[in-house]
C-alpha cells in the first residue's frame, strides 16, 4: 500500500512498482481506492503498452454499493422495510452514507478477497490522500464498535411479525468481517509512506506514524519524492539547500526504515517508459 499526503507521488510510485512486477511476467494487480483515481491515466501512453500480466482496477462509490448489495443488501433491507417505508435504492444510499466507514470497509474487504483468491502474485494498492486513507484504516475498528453496540439497539426495535434474529445474525457476521479486515491490514499489508522534502509533509509524517501505530500498523519504507539531485542553476541550488534540511531530518529520525530518495524529473511521469525510470530507482533503492 502506498500512502501519503495529496500530490506527493503515491500513484506514480504505485504504478512504477506494479509495472516492475508485471514486466517480469508476474500476474499483478494495481488497484486504487481513491474516489478520484488517476491510476489508469498514469499508465496511458501513445508509444508503449502495459504488459498483459498487469490488471488495473479503480474502485469508487458505485463498486462499493455493488459490494454492499452482494454481501448484505437484500437481507438487511427485507427486515428494515418491514417497519420503514423505503425503496431498496434509497435504503442502500442511506445505509452507505450513514454507517461509519461502510465504504472503506468494503474496499478493504474487496482487496482482501482478491489477495485470498491468489490470482495475483502482487497486489499494489494506490490510496487516496492521507485523510481519507486514515479513515479507511480506523473505520474497521469504529465499525466494529458500532456493531458491538448494535444488538442492544436493534433488540429493542419492534419488528412486528419479523424476528429480530436475522438482524442480529447479520450484525454478528459483519463484526467478524470487520475483525478479519483489521487482521488483514496488520498482517498482510506492507505500508510504504510517500513524502516530499518540504516542511508540511515532513511535519505530518510523525503524526501519521503515530496514528498508524495506534492500530498496530507499521510502515516499512519511506519514499522521499521530488528530490533535486543535480542542481545546476541558482533556482535549483536554492531548492536543493532547502530540501537538504528536511532530508537530514528524515534520515536521522527514520534511519531504522528503508528510505528511498526519488529525483524530481523535469517532465511529468506518465506512461510505461517514464515509469520505467522511476521503477529502476525504486528497485535499486531496495523496494
Ligand atoms: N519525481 C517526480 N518528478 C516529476 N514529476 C513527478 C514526480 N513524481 C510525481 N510527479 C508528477 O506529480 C504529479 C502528482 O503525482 P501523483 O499523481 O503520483 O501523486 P499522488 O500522491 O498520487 O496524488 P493524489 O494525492 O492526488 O493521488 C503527477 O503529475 C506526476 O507525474
Ligand atoms: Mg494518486
Amino acid at each position: 500500500m502506498f500512502t501519503g499526503k495529496g500530490g506527493v507521488g503515491k500513484t506514480t510510485c504505485a504504478a512504477a512498482t506494479a509495472l516492475h512486477h508485471a514486466s517480469r511476467g508476474e500476474p499483478t494487480l494495481a488497484i486504487s481506492t481513491d474516489a478520484t483515481p488517476s491510476l489508469t491515466h498514469i499508465f496511458e501512453s501513445e508509444d508503449d503498452n502495459v504488459p498483459p500480466s498487469l490488471s488495473i482496477i479503480e474502485i469508487g462509490e458505485r463498486e462499493v454499493r455493488q459490494m454492499w448489495d452482494a454481501k448484505f443488501g437484500r437481507e438487511v433491507y427485507e427486515v428494515f422495510s418491514a417497519f420503514v417505508d423505503i425503496s431498496y435504492e434509497e435504503f442502500v444510499e442511506f445505509i452507505t452514507s450513514v454507517l461509519p466507514g461502510l465504504g472503506e470497509e468494503f474496499m478493504l474487504d474487496y482487496i482482501r478477497e482478491k489477495s485470498l483468491a491468489g490470482t495475483y502474485q502482487n497486489i499494489i494498492w494506490d490510496t487516496a490522500p492521507l485523510g481519507q486513507t486514515l479513515s479507511l484504516l480506523e473505520m474497521p475498528a469504529l465499525l466494529g464498535e458500532h456493531l458491538r453496540m448494535a444488538p442492544r439497539v436493534y433488540s429493542r426495535l419492534k419488528l412486528g411479525r419479523h424476528s429480530r434474529e436475522p438482524v442480529l445474525d447479520i450484525l454478528k457476521r459483519w463484526e467478524m468481517l470487520s475483525a478479519t479486515n483489521v487482521d488483514f491490514l496488520r498482517n498482510e499489508v506492507h505500508f510504504t509512506m510517500v513524502t516530499i522534502p518540504e516542511a508540511l509533509a515532513v511535519a505530518q509524517l510523525e503524526s501519521v506514524f503515530q496514528e498508524l501505530g495506534r492500530y498496530g500498523l507499521a510502515v516499512k519504507r519511506i519514499i522521499v519524492n521530488n528530490v533535486v539531485m543535480s542542481p545546476d542553476s541558482e533556482f535549483l541550488r536554492t531548492k536543493a539547500r532547502q530540501q537538504e534540511q528536511y532530508l537530514k531530518h528524515i534520515r536521522a529520525k527514520y534511519g531504522n526504515l528503508m528510505i528511498i530518495e526519488l529525483p524530481m524529473f523535469p517532465q511529468e511521469v506518465r506512461g510505461p517508459q517514464k515509469l520505467g525510470e522511476v521503477q529502476k530507482i525504486l528497485i535499486q533503492g531496495g523496494l
